[in-house]
């Protein structure tokens, strides 16, 4: 169950009276355990907090482990429901836990960033990273409930709100119609929670459509991966080179060299390409990629868990609306591709 919920600690309040659980383990970061000041204080219910740091770096097995020792510590049982509050690195550490302790509680994801609500909290993926790779670990577990509360996206520091905003266009890419419009008429940071609460229900109603259609990711789910071929080697490239990009820009960045190459494989039309690099152009500097970056980036896109026999995937969009999985493109394409972007990058 998915819903928008204005009053936190009413719905808290409500969910106690339902008896569902026996105890509450609520697990938030440094940043986001203020963001519900006492909430839990007026819970009759028992409960205890997990507190643990903030960031990405934190998304690994100690942390997991340190998860896991104060879940018993606390008394958590099989009946035990887990709240995860915070953005996607909270609820796919916390959705971990639960999917494991005791072989499985049910949780609930409150989302705090814009990532989160539009992605990360929906479709019950969860995991951590191993060994230097991104979600090694992981498990399939469909969260009982997830809260929206689009008002948490006013604490959010911009460049978090950068981060979402390049999903939220993939997503108008794949969606088409009013979440497109929508994705193109405004511009973070956006002052009206209605125009949050429209966009992050329309990013959730195309997620949930495509997860129901394929909740193991087998076949249509693939097209979530639109601009993330690209995307993850520019992130680990930046990462070799000290330094560093958002996931959010190297998505859009990966939206539009995907267009390009898809458009001279003439499989994505040029004027859906073009509409795609202006409704990025809007928000995100389209910066150069260093040449001598190449051998490293193709060494990084090989890699990628989306390369299937040695053949680089794409999901590549046909028209904005529409977008098909599983689609090859050559080196040559990808290269080319790649000096048109910089090209494109030099006069922007
Ligand atoms: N499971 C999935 O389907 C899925 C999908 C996409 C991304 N992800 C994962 O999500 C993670 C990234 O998530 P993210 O971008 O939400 O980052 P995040 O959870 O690391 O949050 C970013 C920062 O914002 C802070 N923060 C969160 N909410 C805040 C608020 N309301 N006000 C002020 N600060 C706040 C956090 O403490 C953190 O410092 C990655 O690990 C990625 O792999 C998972
Ligand atoms: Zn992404």
């Amino acid at each position: 169950m998915i819903f928008f919920v204005q009053d936190i600690v009413a719905q808290l309040k409500e969910l106690e009276k339902q008896r569902a659980f026996d105890s509450l383990v609520i697990l938030s970061d440094q940043n986001t355990y203020p963001l519900l000041p006492g909430a839990f204080e007026t819970l009759e219910t028992k409960h205890f907090h997990i507190i643990i740091p903030a960031g990405e770096q934190h998304k690994n097995l100690s942390t997991a482990q340190f998860i896991w020792e104060e879940m018993k510590k606390g008394g958590a049982s099989r009946k035990s429901w887990m709240v995860n509050i915070g953005g996607g690195t909270l609820s796919d550490l916390g959705g971990f836990c639960a999917a494991t302790y005791m072989r499985g509680i049910s949780t609930i994801n409150i989302p705090t960033t814009l990532l989160s609500m539009v992605d990360a909290a929906v479709g019950g993926k969860n995991g951590i990273n191993l060994g230097g790779i991104k979600n090694l670990v992981g498990t399939f577990h469909e969260p009982e409930q997830v809260w929206l509360h689009p008002e948490f996206l006013y604490t959010l520091p911009e460049e978090e709100l950068q981060n979402g905003w390049g999903e939220v266009i993939k997503h108008g890419i794949i969606a088409g119609g009013e979440l497109w419009e929508l994705s193109r008429a405004v511009i973070p940071p956006i002052k009206e929670t209605q125009i949050w609460s429209r966009l992050i229900l329309l990013n959730i109603e195309l997620k949930k459509q495509i997860v129901q259609e394929d909740p193991r990711e087998s076949g249509k789910r693939k097209i979530l991966n639109l601009g993330h071929t690209v995307a993850h080697a520019l992130e680990s490239v930046f990462m070799s080179h000290g330094e560093y990009i958002s996931h959010g820009h190297a998505v859009a960045i990966g939206m539009v060299i995907e267009s390009i190459a898809g458009e001279l494989a003439s499989i994505t039309p040029t004027a859906t390409a073009q509409a795609i690099i202006e409704t990025v152009a809007k928000t995100f500097p389209l910066i150069p990629i260093a040449r001598n970056w190449e051998p490293a980036f193709f060494q990084a896109m090989t890699s990628d868990k989306k390369t299937v026999a040695g053949e680089l995937q794409f999901a590549l969009p046909i028209s904005i609306g529409q977008v098909i999985p599983d689609q090859v493109l050559s080196r040559e394409h990808i290269i080319r591709a790649f000096e048109i972007y910089n090209k494109n990058a030099a006069k922007i």
